[in-house]
């Protein structure tokens, strides 16, 4: 069986094109061990299949207990029906950006969906993306949303989940036809871990409010439902969420909320 590093260097190489030195924009090579530019700034690739563009966030608050966590939740069916939308909305043979990935299993859907579909999850959380490159579907780069390794006009989709954005890199990086697909929570989302922590309702005004400034909104849609947990879920849904990162006593839910809005964005003309 192949090692994660030399199939990183299978995924690399697939994308290489698009690649750029986040210190000079030049086009980047795969080195050994290593993605390099011209002028010799290199990027190393880790053993487990990180290109390390950047230094990692402190993983005080998404950690690798948070990731585990978040993998089993959304491998658990919770999410089914927001991935349904979301493969509604892209198209195969597709150069795909998630910015934001997390521990990756958004682009291990979209990639056992798709036959021929070039994937990139970047995060700057090195414990979540260590988890993704478990699957090794991706291309997964340690790099900061402000500035990301990808040459300008060359991406079809970026994904944008539940994460920050830099909007200013996507319109960079998106192709004119490309679009941004922004998923952001609704005040009800996850309301029974807000009720039972006392937490007020998310408002997503200032997000949504700028994301249209930034850029052209072409359709939004609302994904809404409950979802009932056993015991094992329940646990897992607390400890996914940054919400939870400080609460010591115990919290009892036996369904949750799903409530999400997912927009459709292009670059301004
Ligand atoms: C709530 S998590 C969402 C992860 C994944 N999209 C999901 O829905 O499971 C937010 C993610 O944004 C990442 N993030 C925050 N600031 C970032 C930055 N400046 N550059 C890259 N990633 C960042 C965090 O590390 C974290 O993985
Ligand atoms: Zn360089």
């Amino acid at each position: 069986m192949k090692s994660k590093l030399a199939n990183a260097q299978d995924n690399i190489s697939a994308i290489k094109d698009i690649m750029i030195c986040p210190i000079c924009s030049m086009a980047l090579n795969i080195d050994a061990a290593a993605v390099k530019c011209a002028n010799n700034h290199t990027f190393n690739i880790s053993k487990k299949g990180l290109v390390n563009f950047a230094s990692p966030l402190n993983d005080k608050i998404y950690n690798k207990e948070l990731f585990t966590a978040r993998k089993i939740v959304l491998n658990s069916g919770i999410y089914d029906q927001v991935y349904k939308e979301l493969i509604k909305l892209i198209k195969d043979n597709s150069i795909i950006l998630d910015a934001g990935a997390g521990e990756g299993t958004y682009l291990d859907v979209i990639v056992r969906e798709f036959s021929n579909v070039k994937t990139i999850g970047l995060d700057l959380a090195k414990s979540g993306l260590e988890i993704a490159s478990d699957c090794q579907t991706a291309s997964y780069f340690l790099a900061d949303l402000a500035n990301i390794p990808l040459a300008d006009n060359s991406l079809d989709y970026i994904l944008n989940i539940l994460s920050p954005a830099n909007y200013a890199e996507f319109d960079r990086i998106l192709k004119n036809d490309g679009c941004l697909i922004k998923v952001i929570v609704n005040d009800n989302y996850l309301k029974e871990i807000r009720n039972a922590i006392n937490k007020t309702e998310e408002r997503n005004d200032n997000v949504y409010n700028n994301l249209a400034e930034q850029m052209d909104i072409i359709s939004e849609s609302d994904i809404t439902y409950e979802y009932p947990l056993d015991h094992d879920l329940a646990t897992n849904l607390i400890k996914m969420t940054p919400m939870t990162n400080h609460i010591q006593e115990q919290i009892f839910i036996d369904k949750i909320t799903i409530d999400l809005k997912i927009i459709v964005a292009r670059k301004k003309v």
